[in-house]
C-alpha cells in the first residue's frame, strides 16, 4: 500500500549563522491539498528538503503512515512514495525535456541502452496530462522558464506518488497553465493523495487548498489546520504579524515629459512587427500580455540581444542601437533586470554584496579607476535593508539565500545602480506580498525621481497597482493601450477586451 500521510514533528535545522527552523512540525493527510505558507526565509522550502531527504535534520521525527521513517538521501524519499517539485530548477539543460522527465526512472540504468521511442512516449504521456505541446526531444535549454516549470511537474508526476510537494510550482505560470496543473491537483487530491502546495500568491491558495501550515521566522505560526474560516487578512497576519497595507497611489501623469525611450514601427527577427512604444522620463509604462505575448522578447531586443529589422530606436531622442546589456548601462543608462534571474541575474556562488554591487561597480569603476568595497556596501546595504534581504551578512553567497531572497537581490542591483531607463521584467515572482509592496513603491520613487520604467508583468493587479499607462501586446504585437483608473474591474475587463480584440489594421 502507497504511504498517504507524512508528518514531521519538532523539526530543526541550522546553517551557518542561520536558525533555519525551530520546532517545526506540518502533517499532511490523503484526500488534502496543504498549503504550506510564509515570507522568503522563512523556511519552506528548507523543511521541504528535509523532508525528502535532501537535508539531514538536526533535531525532530519523520511519520509515514504513522511509522517513524529516516530518509538518507532523496532515493529514499522517492521510494517511499514522495515526490517533490523543488523550487530551483533541476533539469539538466542540454539533455531532452523527455530525458529530464525519464531521469529517475532510469535509475543506474545509463549503462544499458536506452529505448528512447519508449523513453519520449513515456514523457509526451505526462506533458500531455499538463495540456502541453511539446516535442519531448526538445532540449530543455530551449525553453522559456514556463516550460521549465511545466517539465519539471511532468517530471515529478510521472513518479506517481501518493505524496507530492510542490515549492512554488505556479510562480512563473499563466493563469490558464495554473488552472490546467489546478485541475490535476484537484483530481489527484480526490483519488486520495496528500498534495502540499508553496505559493506566494494568496489567491491561488485560497482557491485550491483545503489545509494550512504557516511559518514565521522558521516556527510555526499555526499548526497545520483547515483552511476554513481563514480569510486572506488572517493568513496574511499569520505571515507578516499584522495586516497588509493597500498603497493608496494617486494616478500620475508624465504628459509633457521629454521621452526617454521610444520604439517606431520597430520589427525583430523575433517576429515583432510594427511596434510603437513611448516611455517618458518620470513614467511607469506597464507592459502586459500573457507568457508568450513577446514582451520579454521585446526588451532583449531593445537591449541588442537580438537583431532589430526595420524601424527606429530612439533613446533620449537621439536614434540609437544598442549592442549589448554592458553597452545599455555604460553608454545609455538603461538598466534590466531580467525574468530569468537565475540564469541571467546572479552568480549563485558570489557574495550578496558582489552580486548587488556588480552595476554600481561598472557604472563608477570608469569613473573612479578602482573602488573600495565602502563605496559600493554605502550604496547596496540601505536597499538591501529596505528590501529586507534575508542574510547573516553581505559577504553570504547568493546560492544560500532562498528563492525570493535571490529575487530580491537581483531587483537590488538594479536599484542601486541609479539608471535613468528601467526595464523590468517580473519582478515580484517568488517574492512575498509584504516585499512585493515595497518594490512596488520603490518603482514610484524612481519615477519620481525622474526615471523611466517599462514594467513587464502578467500579474495584472500589479500593473494596475504601480503603471501609469497600460500598454497591452499579444502576439508580438501592440494591440493598444489603456490610462491607468486604478480601477481594478474596469481597467481588468479593458485589458482582455484588447488582448481578445482583432488587429485594426
Ligand atoms: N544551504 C543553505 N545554507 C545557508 N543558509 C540557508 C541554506 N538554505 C537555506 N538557508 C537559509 O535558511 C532560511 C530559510 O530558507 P528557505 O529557503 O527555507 O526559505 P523559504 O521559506 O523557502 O523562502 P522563499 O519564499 O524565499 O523561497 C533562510 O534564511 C535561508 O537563507
Ligand atoms: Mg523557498
Amino acid at each position: 500500500m502507497a504511504n498517504t500521510s507524512l508528518e514531521a514533528r519538532g523539526v530543526h535545522k541550522s546553517f551557518p549563522g542561520v536558525l533555519a527552523l525551530q520546532d517545526v512540525s506540518i502533517s499532511l493527510r490523503g484526500g488534502a491539498i496543504h498549503a504550506l505558507l510564509g515570507e522568503n526565509g522563512a523556511g519552506k522550502s528548507t523543511l521541504i528538503k528535509i523532508v525528502t531527504g535532501v537535508y539531514r535534520p538536526d533535531a525532530g521525527e519523520m511519520l509515514l503512515d504513522g511509522a517513524p521513517v529516516r530518509f538518507a538521501g532523496p532515493r529514499d524519499a522517492i521510494a517511499a512514495g514522495i515526490g517533490v517539485v523543488h523550487q530551483e530548477r533541476n533539469l539538466i539543460p542540454r539533455f531532452s525535456v523527455g530525458e529530464n522527465i525519464g531521469l529517475e526512472h532510469l535509475g543506474g540504468g545509463f549503462l544499458r541502452a536506452i529505448d528512447y521511442d519508449a523513453l519520449h512516449a513515456e514523457a509526451k504521456k505526462w506533458l500531455e496530462v499538463l495540456e502541453l505541446d511539446l516535442d519531448p526531444r526538445t532540449p530543455v535549454s530551449q525553453l522559456n522558464v514556463a516550460k521549465m516549470q511545466l517539465v519539471e511537474i511532468a517530471k515529478a508526476l510521472s513518479l506517481r506518488s501518493r505524496i507530492l510537494l510542490l515549492d512554488e510550482p505556479t510562480a512563473s505560470l499563466t493563469p490558464q497553465e495554473t488552472q490546467v496543473l489546478f485541475r490535476l491537483l484537484r483530481k489527484l487530491r480526490d483519488e486520495g493523495a496528500s498534495l502540499l502546495f508553496v505559493s506566494h500568491k494568496l489567491e491561488e491558495v485560497q482557491e485550491i487548498c483545503d489545509e494550512v501550515t504557516v511559518l514565521r521566522d522558521g516556527r510555526n505560526a499555526c499548526p497545520s489546520r483547515p483552511m476554513t474560516g481563514l480569510a486572506r487578512q488572517d493568513l496574511v497576519r499569520l505571515m507578516i504579524g499584522r495586516n497588509e497595507q493597500v498603497p493608496a497611489w494617486s494616478t500620475r501623469s508624465a504628459q509633457g515629459k521629454p521621452a526617454m525611450l521610444e520604439l517606431k514601427g520597430v520589427s525583430t527577427s523575433l517576429g515583432h512587427s510594427n511596434i510603437d512604444l513611448k516611455l517618458r522620463e518620470s513614467e511607469i509604462v506597464g507592459l502586459y500580455g500573457l507568457v508568450g505575448a513577446g514582451r520579454s522578447e521585446l526588451a532583449k531586443c531593445i537591449l541588442g540581444l537580438h537583431a532589430i529589422t526595420s524601424g527606429q530606436i530612439l533613446i533620449a531622442g537621439e536614434p540609437s542601437r544598442i549592442g549589448s546589456v554592458a553597452e545599455a548601462i555604460h553608454q545609455h543608462g538603461i538598466g534590466y533586470i531580467s525574468e530569468d534571474r537565475k540564469r541571467e541575474g546572479l552568480i549563485l556562488d558570489h557574495s550578496v554584496l558582489e552580486n548587488a554591487g556588480v552595476t554600481v561597480w561598472r557604472k563608477l569603476m570608469s569613473t573612479l579607476g578602482f573602488l573600495r568595497d565602502e563605496t559600493v556596501r554605502a550604496r547596496v546595504a540601505p536597499i538591501i535593508a529596505g528590501l529586507e534581504v534575508r542574510t547573516p551578512s553581505l559577504a553570504q553567497t547568493v546560492g544560500n539565500l532562498s528563492g525570493g531572497n535571490q529575487q530580491k537581490i537581483s531587483v537590488a542591483k538594479w536599484l542601486a545602480a541609479g539608471v535613468r531607463i528601467l526595464i523590468v521584467d517580473e519582478p515580484s515572482v517568488g517574492i512575498d506580498i509584504k516585499t512585493k509592496a515595497y518594490i512596488h513603491e520603490l518603482l514610484r520613487r524612481l519615477a519620481d525621481e525622474g526615471t523611466a520604467i517599462l514594467l513587464i508583468t502578467s500579474d495584472m493587479p500589479e500593473i494596475i497597482t504601480v503603471a501609469d499607462r497600460i500598454v497591452v501586446m499579444d502576439d508580438y504585437r501592440i494591440k493598444g493601450e489603456l490610462a491607468n483608473t486604478r480601477d481594478y474591474t474596469s481597467m481588468g475587463e479593458g485589458i482582455m477586451a484588447l488582448i481578445h480584440a482583432r488587429d485594426a489594421a
